[in-house]
C-alpha cells in the first residue's frame, strides 16, 4: 500500500490518503505512518469512520502503550469508562450541552490555550489521535504550531542559552490563568513533572521547543526570569509562520506529535452547538538510560 501525502504548510502537517486505518495492520505501513508522522508531525486522515474501539486499538498498534492519567481522566469520572479514551466535549454524559457555569466546561476551556498533551505527568503523551465525531455549523478549528521549525530559527546564541535548561509543567498553573481553581486534593493527584527544554525526537533527531501552557517555570532559573523566557518562547513558537490550522470535517482523524508540536482549540458557540471528538493520546516512553 501506498501512502499520498498532500503538504498542508511550508514546515510541517500533510494530507494522508490511500489508507482506512481500521485496516492498518501490517508492520510495513504502520512504520510508514511513523515515518510520516517523524516528517510532517501533524497527519491528517479524512473519512475514517472510527468507533470508540476502532481509534483505541489502532492508537495501540501504533504506539504500544496509551496514556490513563491526563487531565480529565485524574480529576474526575469518564463518560466512557476507558481512562485513555479522551472526552473532547462540550455535552455531559445524557448528550446535552454543557451549561455556562459547569466545571467540566470551565476545565475543557483550557484546550484553547496552546499547550502540549499531558506535558504535566511522566512520561508525558507522544502521539494524540483526535477523531471528530459531531462538528458545529460555524469552524470549530484546532491549530497547531511547529515547535521544530521554531526552534530552528533562533539565534545560534539563544539556543546555546536554552542547552541543558528544564520545565516545571503543571496542570493546576494553566488552568488557574484561566481562573480555575484546583482543591488541595487535586493539587496532590497532579503535581505536575519536570521535561527538558528542549527535545531531540528520535525518529527524526530534530530539536524541537517544549512547551506549553502548563509549562510553570525553569527549573534552574528564579522564578520571574523563567516565567519571562517561556513567554518570549511561547510567543516566538506560536508566530503564523509556524501555525497551521485545522479545518475539521466529519471523520476526520488528526494524529500529532506532543514532541514537536503545540496545539490549541479555537473559540465557538459552544453554548448553542455540539462539537465531539474523541482523543486517544500515547505515552512517550523513553528508552532506559536515555535523557
Ligand atoms: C485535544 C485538544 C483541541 C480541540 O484534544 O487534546 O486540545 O480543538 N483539542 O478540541
Ligand atoms: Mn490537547
Amino acid at each position: 500500500m501506498t501512502l499520498i501525502y498532500r503538504s498542508l504548510h511550508p514546515t510541517f502537517a500533510a494530507e494522508v490518503s490511500g489508507v482506512d486505518l481500521r485496516g492498518a495492520h501490517d508492520a510495513g505501513l504502520l512504520e510508514e505512518i511513523r515515518r510520516g508522522m517523524d516528517r510532517y508531525a501533524v497527519l491528517v486522515f479524512r473519512q475514517q469512520p472510527l468507533s470508540d474501539t476502532d481509534q483505541l486499538e489502532f492508537a495501540q498498534r501504533f504506539d504500544g502503550t496509551l496514556h490513563s492519567k491526563t487531565g480529565a481522566a485524574v480529576l474526575g469520572g469518564n463518560r466512557f469508562g476507558n481512562e485513555a479514551l479522551t472526552d473532547i466535549s462540550n455535552v455531559d454524559e445524557r448528550g446535552a450541552l454543557l451549561k455556562a457555569g459547569d466545571r467540566r466546561r470551565a476545565y475543557a476551556l483550557g484546550n484553547r490555550l496552546w499547550h502540549t498533551d499531558a506535558s504535566f505527568q511522566d512520561p508525558p503523551g507522544r502521539y494524540s489521535l483526535l477523531s471528530a465525531r459531531v462538528l458545529p455549523p460555524a469552524d470549530a478549528d484546532t491549530e497547531f504550531a511547529d515547535t521544530r521549525a521554531a526552534y530552528d530559527a533562533l539565534g545560534e546564541e539563544h539556543k546555546a542559552q536554552l542547552e541543558g535548561l528544564h520545565v516545571h509543567h503543571s496542570i493546576a498553573h494553566s488552568r488557574q490563568t484561566l481562573g480555575f481553581v484546583f482543591s488541595q486534593a487535586e493539587h496532590d493527584k497532579l503535581p505536575g513533572a519536570v521535561h527538558a527544554l528542549v527535545r531531540t525526537i528520535p525518529g527524526s533527531g530534530r530539536r524541537a521547543l517544549y512547551l506549553a501552557a502548563h509549562a510553570s517555570r525553569i527549573v534552574e532559573w528564579p522564578v520571574p526570569e523563567g516565567r519571562l523566557l517561556l513567554g518570549e518562547l511561547m510567543e516566538h513558537a506560536t508566530q503564523p509562520q509556524f501555525v497551521y490550522r485545522h479545518r475539521w470535517q466529519p471523520h476526520d482523524l488528526v494524529i500529532w506529535d506532543n514532541r514537536a508540536t503545540m496545539h490549541r482549540a479555537t473559540r465557538f458557540d459552544d453554548a448553542h452547538h455540539r462539537r465531539e471528538l474523541r482523543r486517544v493520546t500515547t505515552l512517550d516512553l523513553q528508552p532506559q538510560g536515555s535523557a
